[in-house]
């Protein structure tokens, strides 16, 4: 179930095949042919371009074009790095734990293909510290196994191109999924971001030239690079093509990872792949990138899901883990989860996010507790419009839509839970003190 819209599934070819991630699985159904195609026809410029002309965007958040970052890597600086994001922190995104498990072979050859194309000849793939078993079982086998075949290491296929690819685990922070905390976390600093520029193109690891993609990103690449870039302009839409993985949770009867073209509406997703909403409940609100989204609402299920047309509803694919939230969902109770998570992930670093978060998660839990009025729900808008735009880095911005936009749609919610009129509530000092902080605090 889930893949009616494709034939065969191009990233979680593991669902067709059966033992794809052993080597001899994975070589007996046509990989590594595409790095044998491009270390023997083709030079490194050539794999750039077809990724560049199929289209490929960036699967980790942003959607850049993945051919166009890596022309920016300059050819005459050594070393050169490629560092692969697999540190999956975002609340519902669960597919790059699935590719690394179960198709590794497959991000392995994208890789090395990665690396060929920029003239890199060392890359990291960087997980998060949750992933320990997997790093230190599959994944390592995986690589091993490459090693052993002659896929990694020196002169790989007999040519002249030689790489190392090394696993690394941080400690578990969503901040150490941003690129350039990332990098910090990776060279043993602080997992607190950069300033940018430079960017990682330019100054990444070690201060050389880096490109950093997501595992999605990289597993895309052998695919295209064996059958071309007319191929996968199939799928999906013109300026979204491809097909991604859609992570999907909350309150349907199926969750999981679906691999579909981009442009496929919602509403399949959740009616036809996830099985409906449970108890046939009415839809009440969507996150399509976690808790980082701006939320939709019912009104959003024929939008289809590609870069252009969810921030044209006014949210972001993201990383496309689509959390569903029914009619008996409490609007209120779910938007604190999600401010939570951030105060607890904001690493710090700049006041707008380190205090906005704190001051959210006190006002949320004072409305909660039904100690709140009319005025902690203006608060609350205060707070954001303080913090957006004056973050350090977009860990501090994604706290913003969730709230803003839970709100706009649900503001019955807050008001019911609000105490009537501000001269039944007692005066709060923290929070009169917050809107004064928040007030005079200047631009980071
Ligand atoms: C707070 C934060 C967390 C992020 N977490 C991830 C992550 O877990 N995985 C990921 O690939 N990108 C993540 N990103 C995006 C990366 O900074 C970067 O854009 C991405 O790895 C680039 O790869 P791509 O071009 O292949 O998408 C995050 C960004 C931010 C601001
Ligand atoms: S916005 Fe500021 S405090 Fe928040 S994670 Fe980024 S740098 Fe750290």
């Amino acid at each position: 179930m889930g893949n009616e819209l494709l034939e065969k599934y191009v990233l979680f070819r593991h669902r067709d095949v059966e033992d794809i991630h052993k080597i001899d699985g994975y070589t007996a159904n046509d990989g590594y042919t595409a790095l044998k195609k491009a270390l023997e026809t083709m030079k490194p410029e050539d794999v750039t371009n077809v990724v560049k002309n199929a289209g490929l965007r960036g699967r980790g958040g942003a959607g850049f074009p993945a051919g166009v970052k890596w022309s920016f890597i300059p050819k005459d600086i050594f070393p050169k790095y490629i560092v692969v994001n697999a540190d999956e922190s975002e609340p519902g995104t669960f597919k790059d734990r699935e590719i690394m498990t179960y198709n590794p072979h497959q991000l392995i050859e994208g890789i090395i293909m990665c690396a060929y194309a920029v003239g890199a000849e060392t890359a990291y793939i960087y997980g998060r510290g949750e992933f320990r078993t997997l790093f230190l079982g599959r994944l390592q086998e995986a690589v091993d196994e490459a090693y052993a075949k002659g896929f990694l290491g020196k002169n790989i296929l007999g040519s002249d191109f030689s790489m190392d690819l090394y696993l690394h685990l941080g400690a578990g922070a969503y901040i150490c999924g941003e690129e350039t905390a990332l990098l910090n976390s990776l060279e043993g600093l602080m997992g607190q971001p950069r300033s940018r520029p430079p960017f990682p193109a330019v100054e990444g690891l070690y201060a050389k030239p880096t490109v950093i993609n997501n595992v999605e990103t990289l597993t895309n690449v052998p695919p295209i690079v064996a059958n071309g870039a007319d191929w996968y302009h199939q799928f999906g839409t013109e300026r979204s093509p491809g097909t991604k993985i859609f992570s999907l949770s909350g309150r349907v009867n199926k969750p999981g990872n679906y691999e579909l073209p981009l442009g496929t509406p919602i509403r399949y997703l959740i009616e036809e792949c996830g099985g409906g909403v449970i108890d046939g409940k009415a839809v009440k609100g969507i996150l399509p990138a976690g808790a980082s989204s701006a939320i939709v609402g019912p009104e959003a299920l024929d939008v289809t899901m590609d870069y252009e047309a969810m921030a044209a509803a006014g949210t972001m694919l993201g990383s496309a883990s689509f959390i569903i939230m029914d009619e008996t969902v409490d609007a209120v109770w779910a938007a604190e989860k999600n401010v939570k998570f951030f105060k607890h992930e904001s690493c710090g670093k700049c006041s707008p996010c380190r205090e906005g978060s704190f001051w959210l998660t006190s006002v949320y839990r004072k409305l909660r507790e039904g100690r709140g009025s009319k005025k902690d729900v203006e608060m609350l808008e205060t707070i954001i419009n303080q913090m957006e735009g004056n973050c350090f880095c977009l860990l501090g911005e994604f706290t913003v839509p969730g709230v803003r936009t839970s709100l706009a749609l649900f503001r019955d919610e807050y008001e019911a839970l609000a105490r009537n009129g501000d001269e039944m509530a007692q005066p709060d000092h923290n929070l009169v003190l917050a809107e004064q902080m928040l007030n005079s605090q200047s631009k980071v």
